[in-house]
Formats: C-alpha cells, structure tokens, sequence
C-alpha cells in the first residue's frame, strides 16, 4: 500500500479534509444508533428509581422506570438492551437468578410486553448480582480457588433458560467460566430454546473499569477478586483463544471488554471471525468521561463520539455503553 500515492508535493492529504463535506464523502467509519446496546439496571422493592452516583445520568429502575427509560431510548433508534437484576434477598447459590419470578426476568417480560418485537433484549447472564458472597459463581469449600467451574455451569443453564422463558432474544453469559457457552447452548436446545441466541462475553479482563459498575449493580466480591477467572490485561493472544473456543462452543455474538483499553483485542478479534462482534465500553470509561467534562476539562459529547466511533474503527459492529441514549440523540441532530 505505501507508495500508492504520489508523494509531497503531488500529494497534499488536507485536499480532503477542506470542507464538512469532503471529509464526510471520504469517512471510513460510520456510527448509527443501531449499533448501540443500552445497559439498564432493574431493582427488586424499590418505589422509586435510585441514581447511581458514579454513573451519571443512569438509575437502578423500577418495573415502571425501567420501562419508561426503554420507551425513550427506542425514541431515540435504540432498541437493543442488556439487562442486569438486582434481587432483594441474596444467598449462596444466587436463587433468585433463575426464578422466573426473579426480578431479572420479571424485567425482561416487563420490556417485553411495552415494546414487542421491536426491542432486542439481552439477558445478563451471571451470579455476582445475586450471590450473598458477590462472585460470579457457587463458591465450595473456602472459595479460594475462586468460583467453582462446573457446579457454577450447572446454574449458568438454567439461568439461560429462565431467562430465554422470559422473553430474551440473546443470553450473554459474562462470568468467564470455561466451557460456559457450550453448556447453556445444549441446555437451551435440551429445552427446546433453540430460537434464543448467545452474546458470549468471550475475552473479558479482570479490569480496574468495572468500579462503578459494582455500585449499580451491588455485586462487588466480599473476598477475593476475580483475577482467577477474568482475564489478564496482558494477553491478547490468549484473548484469541478465548474467542476461537466461544465460536466452537455455539456462540452468536462475540464480544471484547472492556473496550477503550483494549481496541487492540477487538482489531484481533475481528480479523479471527466472521461473526458479529461487539464491544463493551463498560462503566470506568464512561465515567471518566463524565467526571472530566463536568468539571470542563474536556468536550464530552465530541469525546463520547470520539470514543465510540474509535470502538467501532477497531472493528466492533456493536458498542454496548451507558453512553447510548446521549449518543443516539446528538447522532440525530443535522
Ligand atoms: C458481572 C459483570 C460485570 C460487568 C458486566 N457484567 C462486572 C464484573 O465482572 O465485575 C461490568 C460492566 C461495567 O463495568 O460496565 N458479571
């Protein structure tokens, strides 16, 4: 490719960039609303939305709430949402993650019901929201080794297929256990669910940006992290294999996060398969944004856009991201 073009002072690349509208004519990324997946957080007895500190802008809902904050993003042409439950009562095995009378699903049939077929709808799939002890999975013995594999799988299928019953058109297991694809894949068919798709979170990182995330959806671990599961930032390598074995397994949708950190991983990831892939631009990064364009220090909305269309540049199709609503909205203006 280099010596395809004549050199300086044939060539003068600010030809192209002279006006608004050249450089739209010669753009090589596009960002559209469709390719936005909100997050929203639903909450077990609440009466009224709780904002969440460190994510401005966002709330643990209510029924009510939940379905109000979807009717508006869908006014703006988002129509894609990942849910996440926050149970009233925890324990040891995460119970309610797989009652069909769990919040979780209560959600999922609630959005259902408001906004039809219209609405894409994404079941979190994992425990630290509904565990006592905040990990991801079924903690045996001292829990030191971390959650236990193959005793947290078994919870992770019928979690799918709670889930699936409620109404979801994707389950996205997050918990990095191994072989957790394959396992929900067969439990869902076993049911009959075959309709019902899987974003795998297949390389996600044992991250410093899923602080405030921990806060909305009150599932920090008590003890321990989760360095012994989630992936270590180093390895992008690894995070191929991690991709390669999700796709083996039966994933639909494969996906990379966090994102801004790791566009790497995602340029990776996208030239290893052919499948949709996504990128979740998770909590720390949006509220670093926030936190430095309250206080001026940078443009937010030119940073948020910035941001993501760099996501999308890296080669995600979709961009899971708080930022979605704001996005959607100063993407429609002229
Ligand atoms: C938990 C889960 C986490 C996030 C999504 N699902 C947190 C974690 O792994 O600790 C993070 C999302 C974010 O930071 O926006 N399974």
């Amino acid at each position: 490719m280099v010596g395809m073009t004549a050199p300086f002072p044939e060539h003068r690349p600010r030809r192209l960039r002279r006006t608004a509208a050249l450089r739209r004519m010669v753009r090589e990324t596009d960002l559209s609303p469709r390719n936005l997946i909100a997050p929203l957080f639903v909450k077990e007895g609440i009466s009224e939305p709780v904002p969440i500190a460190s994510m401005p802008g966002h709330h643990q809902h209510t029924l009510e709430s939940l379905c109000k904050e979807a009717v508006d993003l869908a006014g703006v042409g988002v129509t894609a949402f990942i849910l996440f439950g926050i149970p009233a009562e925890k324990d040891p095995g995460g119970s309610a993650a797989d009652d069909p009378e769990g919040i979780s699903q209560r959600g999922l049939r609630a959005l259902r019901e408001e906004l039809g077929s219209d609405a894409v709808l994404i079941g979190d799939l994992c425990l630290c929201e509904y565990t006592d002890h905040g990990h991801c999975g079924v903690i045996v013995g001292e829990g030191d080794g971390g959650p236990d594999n193959d005793a947290t799988l078994e919870r992770y299928r019928s979690i799918a297929v709670a889930q699936a019953r409620a109404g979801a058109d994707l389950v996205a297991p997050s918990g990095m256990m191994d072989g957790q694809v394959a396992a929900i894949r067969e439990a869902l068919d076993r049911e009959g669910l075959d309709r019902t798709a899987i974003l795998a979170y297949a390389a996600k990182f044992a991250s410093a940006f899923y602080g405030p995330f921990r806060d909305a959806a009150e599932g920090a671990p008590r003890f321990g992290d989760r360095a012994e599961h989630q992936m270590d930032p180093p390895n992008a390598e690894e995070a191929v294999r991690e991709i390669e074995a999700d796709v083996q397994e039966g994933a639909d949708i494969v996906m990379v996060k966090p994102a801004l950190p790791y566009l790497d991983v995602i340029r990776l990831a996208r030239d290893v398969t052919g499948l949709p892939l996504a990128a979740y631009n998770v909590s720390g990064e949006y509220a670093m944004v926030k936190a430095a364009a309250e206080r001026g220090w940078i443009d937010g909305r030119k940073a948020t856009l910035e941001i993501l269309t760099a996501i999308r540049r890296a080669g995600a199709d979709l961009i899971v991201t708080y930022h979605a609503g704001e996005a959607a909205d100063w993407l429609s203006e002229p």
